[in-house]
């Protein structure tokens, strides 16, 4: 299950938005700006993928702060620690680690910040748990998860799943999401692990798309390329076509608008 997840964005780490559509990029720049950071804080980046996070935490705390950004995916720490030293930032650290126990000090943070990521560890309670002990007192963790696909996402994903084997087409998407369901479900995810001063709100994003083919390259670039590599190959084709269906459904102008929860608790 932890192979698969980091085989999965490895093979996603080169594409991982950077292919021109605004989805990840304006959601991480929004989690950190709700954040509050502040010049010379601490900061330690769960599953930072390409860093959607962790380059504006990195601009928010300066270099009188750090940043440690991990992730299980080699490809994705190979990348983003590239991106960091050509940017010149020595004050960021990337690191391969699993977001679900970070080996880490404890109470060595002023902030913990995961973008996207909590819903796909195999036990979120457990590691919003161990978030809280990693932070100094009054530090604060923050994570987003997905509230609402756009209609068309979801339309588009399910359509997809029809060709998967049998077997696989009731659950095509293998996270623990339920836990964050609602704003009052995430309220209460954090008050059972011990979080005080909550606060859980919600902002929509809206992406633009140049065309169905720029559609399909995003959708292999991030977590939805684990359903397309389940469809089988020869039933790739017709899913492929059946897709562009739905989506050419959109008219003219392919847009997805996503509505994001950001979550915050602090350590007392
Ligand atoms: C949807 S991406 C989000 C990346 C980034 N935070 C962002 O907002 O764009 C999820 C990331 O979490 C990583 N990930 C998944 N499970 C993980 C785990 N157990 N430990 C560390 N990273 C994990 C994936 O490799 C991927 O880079």
């Amino acid at each position: 299950m932890k192979a698969d997840m980091a085989g999965l964005f490895d093979r996603s780490a080169a594409t991982y938005d950077r292919i021109g559509v605004e989805f990840f990029g304006p959601m991480g720049r929004e989690l950190v700006r709700r954040a509050g950071l502040r010049p010379g804080q601490s900061v330690l980046d769960v599953g930072c993928g390409r860093g959607a996070v962790l380059f504006p935490a990195a601009e928010a705390v300066g270099t009188t702060g750090s940043v440690i950004g991990i992730d299980l995916a080699p490809a994705m720490v190979e990348l983003t620690r590239a991106d960091a030293a050509a940017a010149g930032l020595g004050h960021v650290r990337v690191e391969v680690a699993d977001a679900q126990t970070p080996p880490l000090p404890e109470a060595t943070f002023d902030a913990v910040l995961a973008g996207l990521v909590v819903f796909l560890l195999p036990a979120p309670i457990d590691a919003l748990r161990g978030y809280r002990r990693l932070l100094r007192p009054g530090g604060r963790l923050g994570f987003t998860t997905f509230a609402a696909h756009d209609p068309l996402f979801t339309e588009t994903m399910r359509t997809l799943a029809q060709h998967l084997p049998e077997e696989q087409r009731q659950s095509p998407t293998a996270g623990q999401e339920d836990l964050f369901a609602t704003r009052k479900s995430t309220m209460t995810l954090l008050e059972t692990t011990g979080y005080q001063d909550i606060a859980v709100d919600e902002a929509t994003f809206r992406s633009r798309f140049r065309d169905v083919e720029h559609w399909m390259t995003w959708a292999w670039s991030h977590g939805a390329r684990g359903l397309l590599e389940r469809i089988p190959t020869d039933r790739l084709p017709a899913a492929l076509a059946d897709a562009t269906r739905v989506l050419k459904t959109a008219g003219e102008e392919l847009t997805l608008t996503t509505i994001v929860r950001f979550a915050f608790g602090v350590r007392a």
